[in-house]
């Protein structure tokens, strides 16, 4: 059995929405100090909906995937809903990962809930629901 799926590979070689939101409504940043790797995670967000979503991340290959398909999971939804991503959820859609693996959703569940709570502090007008 290969060891990653289809979906990982090209989530790897072909990564959704790289890149920086030069002025995002927030930005979530997080590295796992095991591995070192990184993910930053930035949000446009308007009347309550992801607008636009983008990643950039130094990391191992399911970091990258993770990040992509996370970002493609939170577009165009209501912030409640980006809240509730988890990572086992990334995992999923991904057609899964290696157990040993599993770490680095993680990295993107908790870069989107970073770049939310930043989010939610620069607009205390909205609140959580
Ligand atoms: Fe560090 Fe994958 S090995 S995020």
């Amino acid at each position: 059995m290969a060891l990653y799926s289809e979906k990982v590979m090209d989530h790897f070689r072909n990564p959704r929405n790289v890149g920086v939101i030069e002025d995002a409504d927030g930005v979530g940043e997080v590295g796992n100090a095991k591995c070192g790797d990184i993910m930053k995670i930035y949000l446009k967000i308007e009347n309550g909906i992801v607008e636009d979503v983008k990643f950039e991340t130094f990391g191992c290959a399911s970091a990258v995937a993770s990040s992509s398909m996370a970002t493609e999971l939170i577009k165009g939804k209501p912030v409640s809903e980006a809240l509730k991503l988890t990572n086992q959820a990334v995992a999923e859609a991904l057609d899964g990962l290696p157990a040993y693996k599993m770490h680095c959703s993680v990295l993107a569940e908790e870069a989107i809930r970073n770049a939310l709570e930043d989010y939610y502090k620069k607009h205390p007008e909205e609140k959580k629901d």
